[in-house]
């Protein structure tokens, strides 16, 4: 029987969300039913109501969760209900050729649920990077839930779903930080703020956060940071150049996706250095840069979907992490909020006020 339940819509490109009924079917084969217990409000929700990912109107926004598997569709055999899981955005096939070639994360046909949840009039509802969690269940693929530790605050274990593993994942897998390595993270929300945790979990010697904003800076400090540069009065180049002995770092992490940022990033970074790319551009962004200087600065220039996770292999462990008391992941959630909250969390992420506004169902 499918099951009715309050869910945050963006019906239209722009226009503020609307809390419906959506109509959540039971899970078929290889699918699942979660009755999500927190999700985090993350800046790819904003883009999707603002027309920013595509124009499948209407979304079920929502997708940095955590929650309990209520049912579970015939062959399904890595979840049961009752498992406390964090969603994935980047339920990895298997069988692609990146699959293949034992390079899982990298999965280029990743999946979600086939059915689809939908209104009370039968529109069907395209979920947020096919999880839609700001709903109080929802239905994704199985490979979508990761069990995990049910010690774990909710709250703290969905960030992983999204920002916060985006973000670490940019710094430990994609930039491969190591120890004594020097890091520059440019843009300190969420995500780049994530990637400080990272570098700092890794043992990297020097951690420069670039921000804007001095909250945002504050913050940095708080999760490792040993130097800041506010990108607002500072040449943020010249800035992270004076703090690594004129050198620029091993590591840039670009957190913000802008030309400018990724510019600054690629000329901060030290000859042979990384650049990780993690914040996400817009269709009409362009960039130029000297080819000259792209051979002669070497090294290696990379992007970071999801932060190269393996949520099989990374989720469990950072909540090992997280309950040991070596991963801050509560430093995240700025405030817990109803679900009827989200559009006022969305202005308080655009002013700069927050980390991560958590819904708590
Ligand atoms: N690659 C992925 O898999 C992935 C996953 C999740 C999010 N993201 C992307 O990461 C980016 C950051 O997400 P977030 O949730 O942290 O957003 P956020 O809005 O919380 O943080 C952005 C931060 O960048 C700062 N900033 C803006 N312009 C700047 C500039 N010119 N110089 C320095 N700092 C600047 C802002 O002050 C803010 O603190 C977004 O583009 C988001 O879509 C990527
Ligand atoms: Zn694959
Ligand atoms: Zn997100």
């Amino acid at each position: 029987m499918a099951q009715q339940v309050r869910g945050v819509i963006a019906r239209s490109k722009g226009a503020p969300v609307e809390m419906v009924t959506v109509v959540v079917p039971d899970p078929g084969p290889g699918e699942a039913v979660v009755k999500v217990q927190a999700c985090g409000v993350c800046h790819t929700d904003l883009h999707y109501r603002e027309g920013g990912i595509n124009d499948d109107f209407p979304f079920l926004l929502g997708h940095e969760a955590a929650g309990v598997v209520e049912s579970v569709g015939e062959g399904v055999t890595e979840v049961a209900p009752g498992d406390f899981v964090i969603l994935n955005w980047r339920a990895v096939c298997g069988r692609c050729r990146a699959c293949r070639r034992g390079r899982p994360w990298y999965c280029f046909d990743t999946h979600n649920a086939k059915q689809k949840m939908t209104l009370t009039d039968g529109t069907e509802l395209s979920p947020a990077l096919g999880i839609g969690a700001f709903a109080e269940k929802t239905l994704v693929a199985a490979g979508q839930c990761t069990k995990v530790d049910p010690a774990a605050s909710p709250a703290a274990a969905g960030l992983l779903g999204c920002g916060v593993m985006a973000g670490l994942g940019a710094a430990v897998n994609t930039g491969a930080v190591g120890r004594g390595d020097s890091v520059a993270v440019i843009g300190c929300g969420g995500v780049g703020n994530a990637a400080v945790l990272g570098a700092r979990l890794a043992g990297a010697a020097r951690i420069i956060a670039v921000d804007l904003d001095a909250r945002k800076l504050a913050k940095a400090r708080e999760l490792g940071a040993t130097d800041t540069v506010d990108a607002g009065s500072a040449d943020v180049v010249e800035a992270i150049r004076a703090l690594t002995g004129g050198h620029g770092a091993d590591v840039v992490i670009d957190a913000v996706g802008r030309p400018e940022t990724y510019r600054q990033a690629f000329y901060a970074r030290d000859l042979a250095g990384t650049v990780v790319l993690v914040g996400v551009p817009t269709p009409e962004m362009q960039l130029e840069l000297p080819l000259l200087d792209v051979f002669g600065r070497g090294g290696s220039l990379k992007s970071s979907w999801y932060g190269d996770c393996l949520p099989s292999r990374d989720f469990p462990m950072l909540i090992d992490l997280y309950l040991q008391g070596r991963l801050d992941l509560d430093a995240f959630v700025s405030e817990t909020i109803p679900l009827d909250g989200v559009e006022q969390a969305f202005e308080r992420m655009h002013k700069g006020e927050v980390l991560r506004s958590v819904v708590l169902f």
